[in-house]
């Protein structure tokens, strides 16, 4: 089969397109056909990632080391990028019972990747369910990676109905999905990013967007009950005046002072800071499938690429002029 492969870490020209062995399910595994992947903020780390440092790391140091071991130190370990795809399956192990060839399927890979190929196996038990009716695989391969995580740590910032929500960083997969869930969930939802994104923001249902180029949200008198920092671009300190005297700063970017930061607000009363790690369940995508059905998730493709051309979808990712999701056609 053909897949993109790299062997080196590097600029998007490392992604060649090559011919490797077509993977074989196990008994318990559904081989799948894939027709869409998107490009996520991992895949281009994961491409260069002998240039993230653990200052560059957006984790704390005790996470960096065993990512670091896990992508390779200098060469790539794992040769194949891609997380969120969109496929139909071909054939199931013996042992399947959940999915049966000829299924339109979605899901979600994490750091195991592999999905910029024609072929992918997933084991039944993995994050693989049907595939949203009303989209399309390009649609379809947008959603998993950014609406799991959006799910699993809005939870912990214990959004509840009617609150002020503020998203920093809405116009990126986990941002983008986290609004639309914060809508759901019936909160009031202002959404931050750069000039590219301010439409496609508005576009997914935000009530009020700022373009953090132009304006400190921290400064416009403003208060939130929920601020949700994707990137942990802002900080608790300058956050802290945003906030209802009840408010949590949730991070999803956040590092070992951001720990200590939590740890402390645990223990006193008011404002919390609140890190968590996303811990993604089968469960979780169907209902985020419902959610997509039900017309409360879209996703907005900005511009799709055939697989081939996988390097020239990381440099329009990377460019910062994006407008939506990217997408490799396969
Ligand atoms: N906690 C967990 O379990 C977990 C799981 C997965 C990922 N993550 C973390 O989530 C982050 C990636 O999120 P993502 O995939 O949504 O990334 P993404 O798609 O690249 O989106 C990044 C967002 O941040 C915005 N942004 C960039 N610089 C900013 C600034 N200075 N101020 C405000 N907003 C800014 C971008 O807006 P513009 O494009 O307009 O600049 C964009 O909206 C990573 O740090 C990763 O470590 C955490």
């Amino acid at each position: 089969m053909k897949a993109i492969v790299y062997t080196e870490y590097g600029p998007p020209d490392v992604l060649q397109l090559k011919e490797v062995e077509t993977p074989v399910p196990g008994d318990r595994e559904a081989l799948i056909r894939v027709h869409a992947v998107s490009v996520n903020i991992g895949d281009i780390w994961a491409r260069n990632f002998k240039e993230i440092s653990p200052r560059k790391f957006s984790m704390p140091f005790p996470l960096w080391l065993p990512a670091r071991m896990m992508f390779g130190f200098s060469k790539p370990k794992i040769n194949v990028l891609g997380s969120d795809f969109a496929g139909e399956v071909e054939a199931v192990g013996k042992d399947v019972q959940r999915l049966k060839p000829g299924d339109p399927v979605f899901g979600y890979r994490g750091p195991a990747m592999g999905a910029n190929a024609e072929y992918l196996c997933m084991s039944e038990d993995g994050l693989v369910v049907l595939k949203p009716g009303n989209m399309t695989y390009e649609q379809a391969a947008a959603v998993p990676y950014g609406a799991l995580t959006a799910l699993n740590l809005l939870r912990k910032g214990n959004l509840q109905r009617g609150q002020k929500v503020l998203i920093n960083g809405a116009s990126g997969a986990i941002g983008s999905a986290a609004l639309q869930l914060a809508k759901y969930f019936g909160a009031d939802v202002t959404g931050v990013c750069s000039t590219p994104g301010l439409e496609y923001v508005k576009a997914l249902g935000a009530d009020r967007v700022i373009d953090y180029t132009k304006e400190d949200f921290t400064r416009n008198g403003e208060t939130y009950d929920l601020i949700f920092d994707i990137m942990g671009r802002s900080s608790f300190s300058r956050c802290k005046g945003s906030l209802t005297p009840n408010g949590r700063y949730l991070l999803a970017s956040f590092k070992t002072t951001h720990l200590f930061q939590m740890l402390w607000t645990s223990l006193t009363g008011g404002r919390k800071v609140v890190c968590a790690l996303s811990s993604e369940r089968p469960q979780d995508l169907v209902f985020i499938r419902e959610l997509v059905e039900a017309g409360k998730i879209k996703s907005i493709v900005d511009r799709r690429y055939p697989l081939e051309q996988a390097a020239e979808a990381h440099r329009y990712f990377e460019s910062g002029d994006k407008k939506g999701k990217v997408i490799l056609t396969v």
